[in-house]
């Protein structure tokens, strides 16, 4: 077993509470915790980054989904990527850096099996947990595989400016969309869409109805809505799609801090004529998409036809922050955390 010299304990956070509505930062509790020397199969990683993601709000509360809750009193996990610091695992050496499971603290013993080696020489480490990694293949799949995108197509998505929906536009404008439509909720924002992913129109949802601007935005209709807001996004949508439209069901942001039952689009009947497809998807499901995914985004990334944004906030003491912020919209792209320099 190869080994280097580490502290003895770390900072983790657990859930304090559960979230009644927006979370507070009461919720939640910066803990120091021993560090567990890896045992026969294991390494232990020093995390370099954390993942924050819009699902882990769900995962607070006490509700059985597809992903179990967190428990009160215990570290909450998370995407991470770090690099080796003790193994006691066939092919994974002391300096590996890897992809896995166990964030929201600063030191992970975990079985090698969960933990995936990245090539730090191809992307920053922190691409892994964004473009290359599990929003990268939600954007991909939600538009390839679920939406069943064509070239030509008119594609709107909401929830634009964040890690899935930027790339969402884009692999949308790369693969020949006829008009790749956005919405985000700053003017900053709107602006970073056009000018910066070189989506064809961008409005501010907080500015008008979404109906009205996305009817101004689509004269005749879009084919694709890919959706990550739900609420009246989704009503607009159904109502601008055209007939044989088809929607991803990605996300609902827009009410996983509600406290009451929001209401359904109102217009799901127009679902009918219109023939559309609304599918959910979960990223889970297409992994044997991967391959190809990451082929043909490592290389516009390498070719600059992809503009990848992250908003970095520094120190583990500071990842509710960037939970809470993200939820309010504080990111452009993916929103990490930086443990190290
Ligand atoms: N199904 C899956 O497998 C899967 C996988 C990954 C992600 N997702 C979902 O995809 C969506 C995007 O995830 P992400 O990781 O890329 O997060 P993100 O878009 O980077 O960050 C969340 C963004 O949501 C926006 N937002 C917050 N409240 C809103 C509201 N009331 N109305 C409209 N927009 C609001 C904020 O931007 P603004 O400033 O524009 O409001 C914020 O930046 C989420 O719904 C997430 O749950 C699903």
């Amino acid at each position: 077993m190869a080994e280097q010299a580490t502290p003895t304990t770390g900072r983790e956070w657990q859930l304090a509470a559960r979230p009644n509505g927006w979370p507070q930062p009461t919720d939640f509790a910066l803990v120091e915790a021993p560090i567990r020397q890896p045992g026969p199969g294991q390494i232990l990683v020093r995390n370099d980054y954390l993942s924050v993601d819009p699902y882990m709000r769900g995962r607070m509360n006490d509700v059985k989904s597809y992903v179990p809750p967190f428990q009160l009193g215990q570290t909450m996990d998370g995407g991470a990527v770090g690099h080796v610091v003790a193994s006691a695992a066939e092919g994974f050496e002391v300096g590996d850096a890897v992809l896995h499971g166990l964030g929201w603290r600063e030191y992970a013993t975990l079985d090698a099996k969960h933990a995936v080696k990245v090539d730090a020489e191809l992307a920053p480490l922190s691409y892994y947990l964004g473009v290359l990694g599990m929003p990268g293949l939600t954007a991909y799949a939600g538009l390839l595989e679920v939406a069943d995108f064509k070239e030509g197509d008119t594609v709107f998505v909401s929830g634009a400016a964040g890690a899935v929906g930027s790339l969402v536009g884009q692999f949308a404008r790369l693969k020949g969309a006829k008009q790749v439509i956005g919405s985000a909720g700053s003017a900053q924002k709107v602006a970073t869409l056009v000018d910066g992913y070189g989506f064809d129109s961008a409005f501010n949802y907080k500015d008008a109805p979404v109906r009205e601007q996305l009817a101004a935005a689509a004269p005749d209709g879009i084919d694709v809505y890919f959706d990550n807001v739900g609420g009246d996004h989704l009503e607009a949508a159904i109502g601008a799609l055209n007939v044989h439209g088809r929607v991803t069901l990605c996300g609902a942001i827009a009410q996983y801090n509600d406290t009451a039952a929001p209401a359904g689009p109102r217009n799901l009947a127009l679902a009918i004529g219109k023939r559309l497809r609304l599918q959910g998807m979960l990223v889970n499901d297409h992994t044997a998409l991967k391959g190809q995914f990451l082929a043909e985004t490592a290389g516009w990334l390498k070719s600059g036809e992809l503009r990848y944004d992250e908003t970095v906030v520094d120190g583990v003491e500071n990842t509710v922050d960037a939970f809470i912020g993200l939820l309010g919209g504080a990111n452009t792209g993916k929103m990490v955390v930086r443990l190290t320099r």
